[in-house]
């Protein structure tokens, strides 16, 4: 899709189609006011006998007269004026993208930007439009035979602005959100596909291609002989069950001098978690290959990166393998050396991202990073204390925890702080072992992720639990591409603080 900033838009706007918004109490936005100049009050008319109500979400279509600006015009609810904020915009522009896609329109114009809100500026309304846009345009990759979708008509979305100097700050918000979409859809690709076909050698290819598609990205895959070389013994413990090789995938972007360390992104790649020898049970074990979902958003992070060429060092490295049963398969009581040295009693087997992350936490030193920040769908516990609402949010370095919870904040892309400390490790002792790799059921995600910080002594490091976030479940089934918009915003962050 293609995005673009106009000034003046109302005098001069050939878009089939013009977004503009409603307040509940029937004033009309700032476009909705001229447009309804044009057509003789009709919109205001409608809002009065009560057949357009206004509400956040509300979206209604209207063929316009010859000689009217545009031919169309989509009506969007904004809600009461006093309560349209960030959340409600969202929401109109969901709805609006809905509703554009039922339309034969093959351009439009949304009006929505001129309306004020508060703290979005001019780049981050028009960021919101062109995320949401892309978002919208997504689809899971298609295995279903039969007629195939007809690509959707609407191919270029226009945002309205004031003047020069909001235009470029517009154009900045709508590459930063084609980006982040871009991001996200990939993320979500990878997710979505079956495990059968996304295995570790899959995603190993698409971090190689990615890496051909932007040049900016170097991207190296270690096999099982590297892995092993690299004496990652936990890692190698989740892998030994499966038919499936194991893949070390490493990135690295370069868009500042090579000495600048690097922002290092950790992801969990479980291309599929059956539990191993602790087997999960049936009901919705399918949703396990959404369990790469952290390395899949690193990944995205990583080309919303290349794509925006920010000028910072981000490394990427993903621990990607299956955690299978078989007779070979590690079992309960096993014991396994860490790339770090430290060993581990495994005690359930279905913790087996911990033992993934521990091993690629431990690599990543070695690019001397700025901040290590991990992403994995870790723990069930995560999801019954935060819901699918936020993602939970652990760290060494209290900066680092503000910096990451603004910018989900920021990006509309939330996350939470939980605790980790002693007390959690105190859960994972082992008589036999320095740590075990499971510490009960109480606080779940935070000894997990308590075990996680075992590994990153030293490191200013960070852990995103998206287990409740990844993906969605029941008849939305589907990967929606968090916390890509978060890892972004830091990362643009962290890009404009030079
Ligand atoms: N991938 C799962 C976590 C998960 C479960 C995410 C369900 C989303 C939905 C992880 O590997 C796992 O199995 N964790 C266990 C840990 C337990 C054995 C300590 C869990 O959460 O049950
Ligand atoms: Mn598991
Ligand atoms: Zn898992």
């Amino acid at each position: 899709m293609e995005f673009k900033a106009i000034v003046d838009a109302k005098a001069r706007d050939a878009a089939e189609c013009a977004v503009v918004g409603v307040y509940e109490q029937g004033d009309l936005g700032v476009a909705a006011q001229l447009i309804d100049g044009q057509i003789g009050g009709l919109i205001a008319k409608l809002h009065a006998s009560g057949d357009f109500a206004a509400k956040v979400g509300d979206a209604l279509l209207l063929p316009l007269p010859a000689g009217a600006a545009s031919a169309r015009v989509l009506l969007l609810g904004l809600g009461p004026r006093a309560t349209f904020g960030r959340k409600q915009y969202r929401k109109a522009l969901q709805s609006a993208a809905q509703a554009l896609n039922k339309t034969g329109a093959a351009n439009a114009t949304v009006y929505l930007t001129l309306e004020e809100i508060p703290d979005l500026d001019d780049a981050h309304r028009a960021r919101i439009v062109a995320e949401v846009f892309t978002s919208h345009a997504y689809k899971v990759p298609d295995l279903k035979t039969g007629t195939k979708q007809k690509p959707p008509k609407l191919g270029k979305v226009n945002v309205a602005v004031d003047n020069a100097r909001a235009s470029k700050a517009a154009a900045e918000g709508l590459a930063i959100g084609e980006a982040i979409g871009n991001g996200m859809s990939l993320a979500r690709d990878l997710g979505n596909l079956p495990p059968n076909i996304c295995t570790p050698t899959y995603l190993g290819n698409r971090a190689l291609q990615l890496a051909k598609e932007w040049p900016s990205i170097k991207a190296k895959v270690f096999d099982a002989t590297g892995i092993k070389a690299l004496k990652m013994g936990a890692f190698l413990a989740v892998t030994q069950g499966s038919d499936q090789p194991p893949r070390l995938i490493v990135c690295e972007y370069r868009g500042a001098k090579k000495s600048a360390p690097p922002i290092c992104l950790v992801g969990k790649g479980i291309t599929f978690d059956s539990g191993g020898i602790s087997l999960k049970d049936p009901p919705a074990m399918d949703e396990m290959k959404y369990d790469m979902g952290g390395g899949a958003a690193v990944l995205g992070a990583l080309r919303a990166v290349a794509e925006l060429k920010l000028p910072i060092n981000v490394v990427v490295v993903i621990a990607s393998c299956e955690n299978m049963p078989s007779g070979g398969a590690v079992k309960p009581a096993d014991i396994v050396t860490t790339m770090s040295g430290q060993t581990v009693e495994i005690l359930n087997t279905d913790a087996e991202g911990r033992l993934v992350l521990c091993d690629a936490i431990t690599y990543s030193r070695r690019f001397k990073p700025a901040a290590v920040v991990d992403v994995a769908t870790l723990t069930g516990a995560c999801i019954v204390a935060l819901g699918a609402h936020f993602s939970g949010l652990m760290s060494n370095d209290e900066a680092l925890a503000d910096e990451l919870a603004s910018a989900g904040t920021r990006a509309d892309d939330r996350a939470w702080r939980m605790p980790i400390g002693e007390e959690y490790v105190d859960q994972l002792k082992s008589n036999f072992a320095d740590i075990a790799n499971v510490g009960g059921r109480e606080g779940g995600a935070c000894s997990a992720a308590s075990f996680l910080w075992k590994f990153a002594k030293d490191l200013k490091w960070a852990h995103l639990d998206v287990a409740g976030t990844a993906w969605l479940s029941g008849s939305q089934k589907g990967s929606t591409g968090r916390p890509v918009p978060l890892l972004v915003d830091f990362l643009l962050n962290r890009a404009a603080a030079k």
